[in-house]
């Protein structure tokens, strides 16, 4: 990886992610060790699309280092609104801040705005591109739950426009995983996507229907289907609600499955799922905070 920015989980190699998470893990046993070791860091999060984890795990991050924040806060008080450039937004934020983390609808945002700034970059989603810091937390969740030997993993939903999805498929070719994509016809992971993995060597499968892959998963990665990203509302209608997961299907599954979804989670998850051994999603965002706590003290 280069350590100046993270646009791509592309970028990483297996060593790379493994630094990650083992300091991840050092940090998440003794977060009192590096409470200063950040003092003087400011933090520049510029958020062109809505977030909760994402946005306040950073922020959180950052604050448990000892640095700050500094918030361009909603698109409709910024700027942004009287017709501001990304390029022009980040070039002034580079001279109050010493990273900035960037989430934009277009895909390729982030690429764009690393270019035009000397401080690192961190893509925190663009469109319905990549999200690889999201990924580094799913791989956490996944090594501590699951473990990567003889990992057999099921990904389902929007695999079209789901950007963890991207990111974390990419990822997951360090690993040797078997892979399992579940969704409708009509939102397969991309073919660009497609073409990298088999580039990759990654082992990959396609389903329409859950259930003929269910009993074999190690884990199940459920994501909610982006209606913003929808270009039809009518088709994200009859397609929302079909790919979900409840008790009853569950049964069908390893006692030991882990079900994580990045969240938010709309109706792809059945809420009595979540007091079950299976629910890790919860766990899986409160993640976030330790694994950007290490990509932060590894890039600043
Ligand atoms: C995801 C995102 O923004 O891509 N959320 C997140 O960062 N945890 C998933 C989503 O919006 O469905």
């Amino acid at each position: 990886m280069r350590h100046d920015y993270l646009i791509s989980a592309k970028q990483l190699s297996r060593g790379d992610i493994e630094a990650v998470l083992d300091r991840a893990a050092e940090i998440a046993d003794d977060p009192g060790a590096v409470a200063h070791s950040h003092d003087n860091d400011l933090l520049g999060l510029l958020f062109f699309e809505p977030s909760t984890r994402t946005k306040m795990s950073f922020d959180t991050a950052m604050k448990r280092l000892g640095g700050d924040t500094v918030d361009m806060g909603s698109v409709e008080s910024s700027s942004v609104k009287k017709g501001e450039s990304l390029a022009d937004t980040v070039r002034v934020i580079e001279g109050y801040t010493d990273a900035i983390v960037l989430r934009h609808p277009s895909e390729g945002a982030a690429k764009l705005a690393s270019e035009f700034v000397d401080v690192p970059v961190i893509n925190a989603g663009d469109g319905a591109g990549q999200h690889p810091t999201q990924t580094l937390l799913d791989l956490y969740t996944i090594r501590e739950n699951a473990g990567f030997d003889d990992l057999t993993i099921g990904i389902m939903g929007d695999l079209k426009y789901g950007r963890t999805v991207h990111s974390l498929a990419h990822a997951l070719t360090n690993f040797d995983a078997s892979q399992h994509f579940i969704s409708p016809e009509s939102l397969r992971l991309p073919r660009s996507v497609r073409y990298d993995l088999h580039e990759a060597g990654a082992q990959v499968r396609e389903h329409t229907d859950i259930e003929n892959v269910l009993e074999a998963l190690d884990v199940l990665y459920v994501t909610r289907i982006q209606r913003e990203r929808f270009p039809d509302e009518n088709e994200y209608r009859q397609i929302a609600g079909e790919y979900r997961i409840d008790a009853e299907l569950l049964e069908q599954a390893k006692d030991d499955l882990t079900v994580m979804h990045p969240l938010p989670r709309v109706d792809e998850i059945a809420p009595e799922i979540d007091e079950t051994e299976y629910a890790t999603y919860f766990e899986q965002a409160h993640n976030g905070v330790p694994v950007r706590m290490a990509l932060l003290d590894s890039i600043l």
